[in-house]
């Protein structure tokens, strides 16, 4: 079935053969292709060795030194050209090849989108559009020419600063854009087109001037605003928090409808997807700010983190990402709701992650092999890349980690390095050991921590023990012990912080970090003269599943009181999980479902007390269904949806009278908003917004006129996307008329907006309506919908794969449906088909029943005679 199976793995890693001083390109865009003449100045690193270039273009020439190649001096197969023979010291190669751009439907390499053509390169697009040493740690200075017809294409862009244009014959114009910094080919970018530009500048801490760009079609330039005072924000942050100053005279953020993920940071010109740059506030969430926000830092942030110290290979990818997603969530953090942002992130590893690291893609932050780059691009390498790197920070400090940075951006500027090399900087800047650090590395899976505590009321001490157990994974069986940073405080029976001396320190503290390394481990925390209730993993300080036995009690009073906003939230957080267990158990034995007046009671005085109102919203969520069976085989999804909504449902009548009051006082506080207009984003009206909407959903379970309400006050109440969508989003499960009602009108209210659209079929997918399905198969004909756009496939294919109920449908009618358009889309985009392919991941954890009906669907994608090798990687691991 795979024979043609190609498995790189880490350990084979080898230093490239040959250096390329230069690289000179020159695009001729043609009506129906693109020329690309690719001159290289290379150097051999050692004689003798075949010279072996990465490509699948169309070739049309090589010239060596001057000297056109005939066939036989060279080979072509499985994406390689190898020439036989070459010079021992430096020679000139120069590749012609030709591009059919309106073809491409793949989204990697240079391809078209609109009328306009655009690239994207990372991991190993440039391999589509020349042959190359596609590879990350080949690096060089690249000079871009392109030319095109003046009319359709009056705006060229590539990496660096243009350095040179003029006028043709014909109605054509060429420019020429030099990159100073040298760089792996994933960084090259290129944009020609007819495109808007919305300007702004920067001014450094050293007084250089940069000029800020944003390209987008002309209709949405003023859509831009938001994003470019975003970049002003990140890169006045990275200056003030990170000591890092950008590098170039101008930098250009291009937005394109059709993009795979969501942006992508090439040297100076940014390639966004537009839902991460375009927004006002009739098309755009508050959260969708935030996202823009957010984005647009990593991105930015990329310029060190990525750009001016880039990866060795791409197993090193989370070397780049996982920091960089580090430095986005501060930056995020640091703007705004520092504790709502990191309840949010710890809430997407838990539900994604974890659920990653326990299926059959499971691989470390630092995967060891992999078939095709592109499917590790993952939760895993980001998110848990991300915390990982948050250790370090929990461990030294933000001074500490601070010095790591500098020393690496000292050692390894203008490099290609590894994850080790970063590891070594952070120690090395703070002459601390942090070899057994690397198995966090190395080692996939969530690691287990089972805790109890005892207090001695003679000694006055109270002990903590640890024990840690990592999971098996696919990849590997027996693990070693990790290092796992435990932020804890302790709490008296009346909720004040107990201080307390750790052994062999002076003084008394009420907060420490234990260093927890070994697989059993008790900790002694001295002068404690009362019992306690510890306030464990503060923070999120690991990424971790932690299990304390608590009492019911104990959590309510961490609820209450714990200082530390994580701790607080995750008390609820297992208050929930206890709730649900016990429905879940109800349902199985036919039993009346329990109605949790304490659960209630305990929310109600959290909702009370005084605290931000994006924290009450929060508070308010229940754990998802993929964190509530994280630990559980032979899963019937079915029951799962069932026992959480019915918890949802009791306390939502029982806390009616609280929610209502809540959600009036929310909408009290955004009319009497004086410093803000009351539509636009602001942090502080988002959170109030956020607690609405939150409220809105709870509300509609209890109170049967709120659905009329809604219907009735939408169009005044809709003055702004957040309010229309979370509205929407409120009734979106209901089987009354009137939700689809007002779906249809909003479908033609923003038949013309492109990214409202998406929010359309999202909430078409992601209905728990019994006709979702028939719903989703119409809205597939919709003329705003388009299999060939990743963001219209994510909004209704992708949220229809997370919608339980439907796509776990009984009769496997949702396994079917999804394998059917997993099929059809695997024919042009390989990436997208991949992606949705993981939807299956539960699979082996599966009741057998669906497990049955899931089998034919995945065999049935295995067989396909020409399935990429993206997919095939995915299903193949899933049926291994
Ligand atoms: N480096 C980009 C980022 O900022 C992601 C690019 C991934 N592209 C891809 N085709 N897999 O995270
Ligand atoms: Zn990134």
């Amino acid at each position: 079935m795979s024979e043609n199976k190609v498995v790189h793995y880490l350990k084979d890693y080898q230093a490239p053969d040959f250096a390329v001083a230069e690289i000179d390109l020159t695009y001729t865009i043609e009506e129906a292709y693109t020329l690309v003449r690719n001159r290289m100045m290379i150097v051999p690193h050692e004689v003798g060795r075949p010279c072996v270039l990465d490509g699948s273009a169309e070739l049309l020439q090589i010239v060596l030194n001057g000297k056109c190649l005939s066939p036989h001096e060279y080979a072509i197969a499985d994406e390689k050209l190898t020439i036989h023979t070459v010079p021992d010291t430096q020679f000139e190669l120069e590749i012609t090849t030709r591009l059919y751009p309106a073809q491409n439907k793949t989204l990697m390499g240079l391809y078209e989108s609109g009328d306009n053509l655009y690239t994207q390169n990372e991991p190993e697009g440039f391999r589509k559009i020349t042959y190359y040493f596609d590879r990350p740690d080949v690096m060089s200075q690249f000079t871009t020419t392109i030319i095109g017809d003046k009319r359709r294409y009056p705006v060229m862009l590539s990496n660096g600063n243009l350095i040179d244009s003029g006028e043709l014959d014909n109605d054509r114009h060429w420019v020429c854009w030099r990159d100073p910094f040298a760089k792996p080919s994933y960084l090259f970018a290129l944009v020609a087109g007819q495109l808007a530009v919305l300007e702004g500048n920067f001014t450094t801490r050293s007084g250089k001037e940069v000029a800020l760009k944003f390209y987008t079609r002309p209709e949405d330039r003023e859509k831009a605003g938001f994003a470019l005072e975003s970049l002003k924000h990140a890169m006045q942050w990275d200056e003030d928090r990170f000591n890092l100053e950008y590098d170039l005279n101008i930098f250009m953020v291009v937005a394109v409808s059709d993009f795979n993920m969501g942006a992508m940071e090439n040297k100076g010109l940014n390639i966004f997807n537009t839902k991460y740059v375009l927004a006002s506030n009739d098309t755009a969430t508050d959260a969708d700010f935030e996202a823009i926000e957010g984005v647009i830092g990593h991105e930015y942030f990329h310029n060190w983190t990525g750009n001016r110290v880039t990866c060795r290979d791409w197993f090193q990818l989370s070397l780049k990402e996982g920091l960089t997603v580090f430095r986005d969530q501060e930056f995020s953090a640091d703007r705004a709701s520092r504790a709502v942002r990191r309840i949010h992130n710890v809430r997407v590893l838990r539900s994604m992650q974890f659920a990653e690291d326990a299926g059959p893609m499971a691989h470390p932050v630092r995967p060891a092999s992999y078939e095709e780059m592109n499917n590790f691009y993952t939760l895993t390498v980001y998110e848990k890349g991300a915390e990982v790197v948050r250790m370090y920070h929990t461990l030294l400090g933000e001074e500490g980690f601070q010095k790591g940075m500098q020393l690496y951006f000292q050692r390894h500027d203008g490099q290609a390095v590894t994850c080790d090399d970063f590891r070594a900087a952070m120690a090395d800047a703070n002459g601390v050991n942090l070899d057994q650090f690397a198995l966090w590395y190395s080692q996939a899976g969530t690691p287990q921590i089972k805790a109890h505590g005892d207090y001695d009321a003679h000694n006055q001490t109270f002990s903590l023990h640890l024990r840690q157990f990592i999971p098996p994974t696919p990849d590997m069986a027996d693990k070693q012990p990790m290092v796992i940073p435990v932020k804890i405080g302790l709490l008296d029976k009346n909720g004040a912080s107990v201080a307390f001396k750790m052994a062999g320190t002076a003084d008394k503290t009420e907060e420490t970090v234990l260093v927890f390394n070994q697989t059993e481990q008790t900790f002694v925390f001295h002068d404690v003269a009362k019992e306690v209730v510890p306030s464990l993993l503060r923070g999120f300080s690991a990424p971790v599943r932690l299990d304390y036995p608590y009492s019911d009690a104990d959590l309510m009073l961490l609820l209450a009181h714990d200082s530390d906003s994580f701790a607080r939230w995750e008390a609820a957080q297992t208050l929930y999980r206890r709730a649900f267990a016990s429905n879940l158990d109800a349902l199985a034995s036919v039993q009346p479902l329990p109605q949790h007046a304490e659960l209630a009671q305990a929310l109600t005085s959290a909702l009370n007390a005084d605290i931000d109102p994006a924290y009450k919203a929060v508070l308010l969520q229940v754990p998802t269904e993929a964190e509530l069976w994280e630990d559980v085989s032979s899963i019937n999804p079915e029951q799962y949806v069932c026992a959480r909504q019915a918890l949802l449902q009791s306390l939502a009548s029982s806390m009616q009278d609280t929610l209502t009051h809540w959600r009036e006082w929310a909408d009290e506080q955004e009319r009497n908003s004086r410093h803000h207009a009351p539509q636009e984003y602001h942090p502080d009206l988002a959170g109030v917004r956020s607690l609405r909407n939150t409220l809105l959903q709870w509300g509609v379970l209890a109170t049967a006129d709120l659905l009329h309400n809604i219907v009735n006050e939408f169009s005044q109440r809709a003055t702004n996307m957040t309010h229309e969508y979370g509205m929407l989003a409120a009734i979106n499960h209901l089987s009354d008329d009137k939700r689809n009602d007002l779906l249809n009108q909003f479908g033609q209210r923003h038949a013309q907006d492109d990214l409202v659209m998406d929010k359309y079929f999202i909430l078409i997918g992601s209905s728990q309506r019994p006709d979702t399905l028939q719903q989703v198969e119409k809205a597939l004909q919709h003329p705003a919908f388009s299999l060939e756009n990743p963001n219209k496939v994510r909004s209704l294919l992708g949220s229809f794969s997370r919608n339980i109920p439907h796509f776990h449908a009984a009769d496997g009618s949702g396994y079917r449906f999804l394998a059917d358009y997993i099929l059809r889309i695997d024919e042009f985009n390989p990436q997208v088909a991949s992606r949705l392919v993981q939807a299956f991941n539960l699979y082996d954890r599966l009741e057998p029943q669906r497990k049955t009906l899931m089998a034919e669907q995945l065999q049935r994608i295995q067989k396909d005679e020409g399935l990429s090798k993206d997919s095939r990687e995915i299903v193949d691991k899933i049926l291994h």
